[in-house]
């Protein structure tokens, strides 16, 4: 059996990093088999889903969303709280059961979950019936390991990487929208944060390739690109050559894709430079997640976060001046150890000032291995979902307030599939990331049109379509 590399990344120092170009050539050995892909967590993790799916693909698997009809699972996993690792082991109790009784079934895990050693201990102690686990670093390995298996569990993680591997091919799950992942990994630190241990040090993609990869999008017809990274203003920092996310955001509007997206960006050095060519360039859309953890400076402090809450307003207020018609959204943990009422009401007054479009909020989850896993924690788990609901509330109501304020006005709406709200609706998103449903025809889908906003709710805004 492979032996698992069972230590957690804890080593801070910076990595020199080695780009290699991918080139693996696989056959459809296995034409006529079906793959189920499940996927949790965030965009990281949908894009590195795409990756897998490719090399699924090319081994000739067939798609299926029956998980009953698979041949092979791959459960994508994600650890950032507490309940994203409970769906994953709740699901991978139905696979145990369906492979009692298809014996050839081939279950795979893989993402952030498995970088965990503690987490593969497990799969390795109490579920044997896992047959492959590969961590974050080398999903490029998923072809051959299952080309090789036999009867015993392979388990292939890297606990660290200094590499970027170049020329990967994707399946994309759409044909209108694609991430372009510019950055991987992250060197923050916050203390409550898993991510930096599972995704390893920040690794920025040559600009050139990136420029490339978005070119060829754009001749694919691709109406928009979403640039991805845990930190995208960090973009370019280790690399000294010159430029940086600055200058890649404005290379790649040139392009002249429709839209331009990109996504997280921290506040901690969000540079006038990045503020001004988001103004600049028509295609670069206005909208913006800045998250925002806590409105209180202690918890900011003890979070790492590298900003206080007078630096955050004064981005926030810089950012409204400048991007003409920005929408800003965020996320909020409520709860982080020992967190006042005071604390908390510095979060809720933080929510006052900013009036979000929308927020994620979360109460804040134990990640063994980070620091704040470290630090006692006097708040009971009823008092947190108090404030939880409070902030809700108050967040839910704000989201409300600024979608009502686009009643009656027009708006350019990205379609991008059919609409859950009914069979002659189909949605999409405003240059501000708000989804929209429209009464229309499929003929709509990868088209950008005009749309009146009828009414609004708190997560989503109704429309009809205006002649274009
Ligand atoms: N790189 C992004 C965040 C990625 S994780 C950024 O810094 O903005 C997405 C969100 O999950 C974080 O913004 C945070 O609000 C939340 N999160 C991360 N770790 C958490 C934890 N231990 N408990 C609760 N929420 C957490
Ligand atoms: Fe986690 Fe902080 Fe990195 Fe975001 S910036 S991924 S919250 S450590
Ligand atoms: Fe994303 Fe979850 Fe990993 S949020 S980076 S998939 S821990």
């Amino acid at each position: 059996m492979n032996k698992p590399n069972l230590c957690i990344a804890k080593d801070r120092k910076k990595v020199k990093i080695e780009y290699k170009e991918q080139n693996l050539e696989l056959k459809p050995i296995y034409k006529g088999k079906k793959y189920f892909l499940r996927t949790y967590g965030c965009q990281m993790n949908v894009h590195d889903s795409e990756e897998i799916r490719y090399y699924l693909e090319s081994l000739g698997y067939e798609k299926t969303d029956i998980l009953e009809n698979a041949d092979i699972v791959v459960l994508n996993t994600c650890a950032i709280r507490e309940n994203a690792k409970d769906k994953v082991f709740g699901y991978l109790g139905r696979c145990k059961h369906l492979k009692q009784t298809k014996k050839d079934l081939i279950i795979c895990l893989c993402g952030c979950l498995m970088q965990l050693p503690n987490e593969v201990e497990g799969i390795i102690n109490n579920h044997k019936f896992v047959d492959i686990v590969i961590g974050t670093h080398n999903i490029n390995e998923l072809p051959k390991l299952i080309m090789e298996l036999n009867n015993d569990q392979k388990i292939e993680v890297y606990s660290n990487s200094n590499e970027v591997n170049e020329n990967i091919k994707y399946s994309r799950d759409s044909k209108i929208s694609a991430w372009i992942n510019i950055q991987y990994g992250c060197d923050k630190f916050c203390t409550y944060c898993i991510v930096p241990f599972t995704r390893g040090r920040e690794r920025s993609r040559k600009i050139e390739n990136i420029i490339q990869e978005a070119k060829e999008l754009k001749e694919e017809g691709y109406q928009e690109i979403t640039l991805l990274g845990q930190n995208v203003n960090a973009y370019g920092k280790d690399l000294n050559l010159g430029y940086n996310f600055a200058t890649l955001l404005e290379e790649v509007a040139k392009i002249g894709i429709s839209r331009v997206r990109f996504v997280t960006s921290h506040p901690w050095n969000f540079t006038d430079e990045m503020i001004d060519i988001i103004a600049k360039y028509d295609n670069i859309m206005p909208y913006i997640h800045l998250p925002l953890q806590s409105g209180s400076d202690d918890i900011l402090r003890k979070m790492n976060r590298r900003y206080n809450k007078e630096e955050y307003k004064n981005l926030f207020t810089k950012i409204k001046e400048k991007i003409p018609n920005v929408s800003i959204t965020t996320d909020i943990i409520v709860g982080f150890p020992n967190e006042t009422e005071e604390d908390f009401q510095d979060t809720l007054d933080m929510v006052d000032y900013c009036k979000y479009d929308s927020a994620y909020t979360f109460i804040y989850s134990k990640r063994e291995g980070t620091y704040a896993a470290t630090l006692e924690d006097k708040i009971s788990d009823e008092e947190k979902s108090k404030r939880l609901q409070i902030l809700n509330k108050k967040v839910n109501a704000y989201a409300l307030e600024a979608n009502k304020k686009l009643i009656g006005k027009t708006v350019e709406v990205l379609i991008i599939d059919k609409s859950e709200k009914g069979e002659d609706k189909v949605c999409g998103y405003t240059d501000t990331m708000k989804l929209v449903n429209v009464i229309g025809k499929e003929y709509l889908i990868g088209k950008i049109i005009k749309v009146k906003i009828t009414d609004a709710k708190s997560f989503s805004l109704d429309g009809i379509m205006l002649d274009n």
